[in-house]
């Protein structure tokens, strides 16, 4: 009897919760813009806005963003498998200063500046499994906790406790399998849960602590990075701009949204099958892995979406601020959920990735700069304008002048 009680699971194992929660918020989802689908309406905002051209082209700006949202706020730097096991390391760049992402023998994620505390040099240029980091110009060897622990000719050195020549650490946190960092060393700690709110939930369910790196890639655009999110977040232009790709594959201008806490959001996007099957019963519909677009505040989307043939696609798009206020560049990180893995058959999530690289340096960013360039010549009072129907921009911005001050 005692046996009994000890294998009974009271409570589903973790995989099971985080399927079922996922199967319940995806199912949701698919309802909810079938709905959208059948009577051909998508949701809305209040009413129209209009956008002052120079957030997007105003140099002051643009350098008080750099500096309040990229440097002074946590940041998705990459997923736990990206640094697996215990030596693995990754540089991360893209908020300024070159930020080394080392997980050390116990388990657990460090970020320091990727900076050697002799005379400053790159500690690490290349990224491999390791004990330790030897600076490759005089030879400083740090751990992965990044204490100094070699100093040739160290007597030249006298007087310098060792102890203060350890690597400067910067904010880190890892949680349900997103790393976040923070560029500017010293401060609070992270706290992710906050950072997220309710929107924490929703992504735990997508176990992303299990998801693995499949292809990566960085695609530069002449455009501002808000020019460049802004494509993500609208169905709108679908049939337009995307007749042979995305919009041969979904709805224009029907979309689903739903918003969390602290600007974070989730889009439901109409793909074509969905009405293939739309007047059966929910029981009967076929499984697929379609979970919608999340995106996280201020520049992350998460593509989770069913691929042809099945199985599920985690496609990440991060889009940072460029050298100038009208470049920028983003980061693709395409990876395979593990409740989706196929290991034979890893050249599908592969071929995503390069469909949605090519769908968005060729179409999405193209017009971006074109955009982009005409805004610099625009006349004194000239706003842009958000339809009621681009709800998800909408909040963003609203976020954005919140934060920043509502002009630029
Ligand atoms: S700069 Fe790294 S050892 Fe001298
Ligand atoms: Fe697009």
């Amino acid at each position: 009897m005692a046996d009994d009680i000890a294998t009974a699971p009271s409570s589903p194992a973790p995989d099971a919760a985080a399927a079922a929660r996922r199967a319940e918020s995806h199912y949701g989802l698919r309802r909810r813009t079938l709905d959208r689908m059948r009577s051909k309406t998508t949701d809305l905002d209040q009413s129209p806005m209009r956008i002052d051209p120079r957030i997007y082209t105003d140099p002051a700006y643009f350098e008080r963003e750099r500096q309040t949202l990229f440097r002074e706020t946590p940041i998705l730097a990459g997923l736990s498998m990206d640094v697996a096991e215990p030596g693995d390391m990754m540089l991360f760049d893209a908020l300024g200063p070159s930020i080394l992402i080392t997980r050390d023998k116990e388990g657990k994620v460090n970020a320091f500046l990727n900076m050697c505390m002799h005379r400053a040099a790159k500690l690490v240029t290349e990224c491999n499994r390791r004990t330790r980091m030897t600076c490759r110009f005089h030879g400083w060897t740090y751990d992965l906790q990044g204490k100094l622990i070699g100093q040739p000719g160290k007597e030249g050195f006298e007087g310098i406790e060792r102890a203060e020549l350890g690597l400067i650490r910067v904010p880190v946190a890892e949680w349900k399998g997103m790393i976040f960092v923070r560029a500017t060393p010293g401060g609070a700690p992270i706290d992710v849960a906050d950072h997220l709110g309710d929107f924490g939930d929703e992504l735990a369910a997508l176990q992303l602590e299990k998801a693995k790196p499949v292809a990566a890639s960085r695609i530069e655009c002449d455009a501002n990075w808000k020019y460049a999110y802004d494509t993500y977040g609208e169905s709108y232009h679908f049939a337009s701009l995307h007749p042979t790709t995305i919009g041969a594959l979904a709805f224009s201008n029907i979309m689903v949204y739903d918003p969390f806490d602290n600007g974070h959001c989730r889009l439901g996007f109409p793909r074509e099958e969905f009405m293939d099957y739309a007047d059966q019963d929910e029981a009967d519909w076929p499984h697929t892995d379609y979970g919608g677009l999340y995106m996280l505040f201020p520049n992350v989307s998460i593509n989770v979406n069913s691929m042809k043939g099945g199985g599920q696609f985690y496609g990440i798009s991060r889009v940072f601020p460029g050298d100038q206020v009208n470049r920028s560049f983003s980061l693709l990180n395409t990876y395979q959920p593990a409740h989706s893995s196929h290991a034979d058959e890893i050249d599908r999530w592969r071929e995503m990735h390069d469909f949605i690289q090519h769908v968005v340096s060729s179409e999405d960013y193209s017009v971006s700069r074109d955009g982009q360039d005409n805004l610099q010549w625009a006349p004194e009072g000239f706003r842009t304008t958000l339809g009621r129907n681009e709800i998800a921009l909408q909040h963003f911005h609203r976020r954005m002048a919140s934060i920043m001050g509502a002009s630029a």
